[in-house]
This record gives structure tokens, C-alpha cells and sequence, in this order.
């Protein structure tokens, strides 16, 4: 099984869709590759030697796959992208720093709320980068909120107790900026706004774009290393998905 020129999307979730969905409408020649590595989700709380280990495997994996290019669509996985260019001979695209670069474009106040995974707040690589641009952070760590977007929670009364407890903070920070630190984010956008007043909302980006993979077939195959019924249902909001298994 090789998948020679696609181009790999990888989450420890169904989050990483969100970012998949921007890649197949601004490419719709590509053929992607969206990987889910929901045996292991969540990430965000799990060790830095836990995650790293995980992203070795899938990147050995994508390797032999022949895969053209890697976009961590995960804030968590993002945190290592210097470390896999380092280890492996492929293209990673992170979305951290694309995102560092749009919120810098859009904040005026320089006062931005970060909501995040426990680990990426923990990593304070958004706030080392935003502060360069002479931005204030804010982080909420929203580990979670997590679960609630992959058992496809998300419009129970347990999901508004927990964003209750993650962001009633939120209004008070004065940001003019929030950023959905996290893939998995943007599925719970409605309910967050609820939180975040006359603020923008700003997504994660990433800065990836083809090379010679532009004149291919539009294909996007879906993989998950966890149960692939539990994965189509988390991922309804994103009905082309359809899922197989991938053991490794
Ligand atoms: N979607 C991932 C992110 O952007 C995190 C979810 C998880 O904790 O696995 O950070």
C-alpha cells in the first residue's frame, strides 16, 4: 500500500478535518491522505515522550508510504514539527507558527486569549512566538473540551458545564483575539463564542502549499488507528468521510 505524492493530514482526532477542509478547497488537485490517530487521542494530555513516540510511529509509517508531504493539522503535534524536520526526510508542515503570523495581522489591542490543550499551553510555544510580535497571551488550557467533539457530545448539557468551567474567565481577559488553539475547536465554535464577546475568532492555518502534487486526481483517503464506527460518528461534520483501520 503506497501512497506515493499524496499528501498527509494528521490528528490525533477527527479535529485535524477542520484544517483538512481548507487544504481540499484551496486544493482541490491534491490527494490527501487524513490520518486520525484516535487509539491515541487525546494528545493534549498526555507526556511529551508519549506523544513524541506516537508521531515517530506514523512518521516511520508515512515515510514508507512515500507520502509527499506531512501537515501536522494538530496544535499538539505541532509542538514537535522542528523535532520530526530534524529526524525525518519529508516536508512537516506545523500549524503554530502560520498562526502566530494571522493573529499577529489581526489583533490591534496586542492582548490575545489562547484555548488550547493542556499540553500546548504547558509548551507556552504560542505565547514565546506571540511575544516576539509584542503580544500578550492569555491561555486556557481546554483539555477538556476535547472528548466532547470525538464521543460526539457536543450538544449535551455536560459539554456546556464544561466550557462553562473551561472559559468563564474568558470575557474578562480583555482580548481582542481568540485563538482555537486547537483543531478540534472550530466544531465547538457556536458555543464558544458565547465566551468571547466582540473578540475575532482566529483558526488554525497552515502554510502548506504543493509543489509538484497540484496535478493529480482530488482522492482524500481516510485512515484511523482507533475503532472506525465510534470515528465516522465523532466526524458527521464532515459526511465525506469515510473511515478504515490502520494498525499501527
Ligand atoms: N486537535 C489537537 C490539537 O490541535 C488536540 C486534541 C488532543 O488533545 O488530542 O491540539
Amino acid at each position: 500500500m503506497l501512497f506515493d505524492g499524496f499528501v498527509a493530514v494528521v490528528d490525533s482526532g477527527v479535529g485535524g478535518l477542520t484544517i483538512l477542509n481548507n487544504l481540499q478547497t484551496e486544493f482541490p488537485r491534491c490527494d490527501f491522505l487524513y490520518l486520525a490517530d484516535s487509539s491515541h487521542c487525546p494528545y493534549g494530555t498526555k507526556t511529551a515522550t508519549e506523544i513524541k513516540s506516537r508521531l515517530r510511529v506514523i512518521a516511520e509509517w508515512l515515510t514508507l508510504q512515500r507520502v509527499s508531504a506531512v501537515v501536522l493539522a494538530c496544535n499538539t503535534a505541532s509542538v514537535f514539527a522542528e523535532d520530526l524536520r530534524r529526524e525525518f526526510d519529508m516536508p512537516f508542515y506545523d500549524v503554530i507558527v502560520p498562526t502566530c503570523k494571522l493573529v499577529a495581522a489581526t489583533t490591534v489591542t496586542k492582548c490575545v486569549a489562547l484555548l488550547a490543550t493542556d499540553f500546548t499551553v504547558g509548551s507556552k510555544i504560542y505565547s514565546k512566538r506571540l511575544v516576539q510580535f509584542g503580544i500578550e497571551t492569555v491561555s486556557f488550557a481546554c483539555s477538556s473540551l476535547v472528548p466532547f467533539v470525538e464521543n460526539n457530545a457536543v450538544k449535551t448539557s455536560e459539554c456546556d458545564f464544561a466550557l462553562q468551567k473551561a472559559l468563564r474567565d474568558l470575557p474578562n481577559v480583555n482580548a481582542d483575539t481568540v485563538i482555537l488553539g486547537c483543531t478540534h475547536f472550530p466544531i465547538l465554535k457556536n458555543k464558544i463564542m458565547q465566551y468571547t464577546g466582540k473578540a475575532q475568532i482566529v483558526q488554525c492555518v497552515t502554510d502548506y502549499s504543493p509543489q509538484k502534487e497540484l496535478r493529480r486526481f482530488g482522492e482524500t483517503i481516510f485512515f484511523t488507528t482507533g475503532d472506525v464506527a465510534a470515528t465516522e460518528k465523532a466526524s458527521k461534520f464532515f459526511p465525506e468521510a469515510h473511515f478504515a483501520h490502520l494498525n499501527i
